[in-house]
């Protein structure tokens, strides 16, 4: 499986089942997943082995006050993403590099400012969020930290498929699973029940 974009059958029925939302079965989704991955000390040994440049900077520090959705922080969701996309990775069996997987997770929505408020400084497309804050993200973690071409094409394409050119790598794909995955939990850990999902 060197390609990705090269999928059989199966591999697109789990694709569309990650990330057909709305046909998500919330019985089948229980957002103690989220927990049980934020509790798993591999798990965040992981984190910290390939990603502690990121998570100790003095700007990563700044998603904590930023809301993504619900009372949910984009630190917290960013951490979620990046769990669940190991999870992902290995129990599919994906093979991708979880260096690159973890650090792309990371940053993929590292775009500084909060996206609910149309007034905030940095948010120039409020109405447009979903499609240009993957170059916003891409732009501000290029600048604060070494990226390998890999990690750019995490945060890219994570919006896919809003971003039309679908993930060239599949490190790309599994985290554009990851973050619609983890989204659903979270909304979900919010309103057990009732799905909403607003992803960004
Ligand atoms: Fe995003
Ligand atoms: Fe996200």
């Amino acid at each position: 499986m060197h390609h990705l974009h090269h999928i059989d059958e199966e591999d697109k029925e789990i694709i569309k089942k990650f990330l057909d939302v709305k046909h998500y079965d919330p019985d089948a989704f229980d957002p103690e997943i989220l927990n049980d991955l934020e509790a798993d000390k591999e798990y965040q040994s992981l984190l910290t082995f390939y990603g502690s440049d990121i998570l100790g900077s003095e700007n990563y520090i700044k998603l904590k006050s930023f809301i993504q959705h619900g009372n949910v922080t984009v630190f917290e969701h960013s951490i979620h993403v990046a769990l669940c996309a190991i999870k992902l990775n290995r129990k599919m069996g994906i093979g991708g590099r979880e260096r690159e997987i973890i650090r792309g997770a990371l940053l993929h929505d590292y775009f500084l400012y909060d996206w609910h408020d149309g007034e905030a400084p940095g948010n120039i497309h409020p109405k447009l969020h979903g499609f240009y804050h993957p170059g916003i993200a891409l732009k501000n973690a290029t600048r604060d930290f070494t990226l390998s071409e890999r990690e750019k094409e995490i945060i890219k394409k994570h919006m896919w498929p809003l971003t039309v050119k679908p993930p060239r790598c599949r490190e790309a794909w599994v985290v554009c699973m990851a973050d619609k995955y983890a989204s659903t939990l979270e909304t979900l850990k919010i309103r057990k029940g009732k799905i909403r999902v607003n992803y960004a």
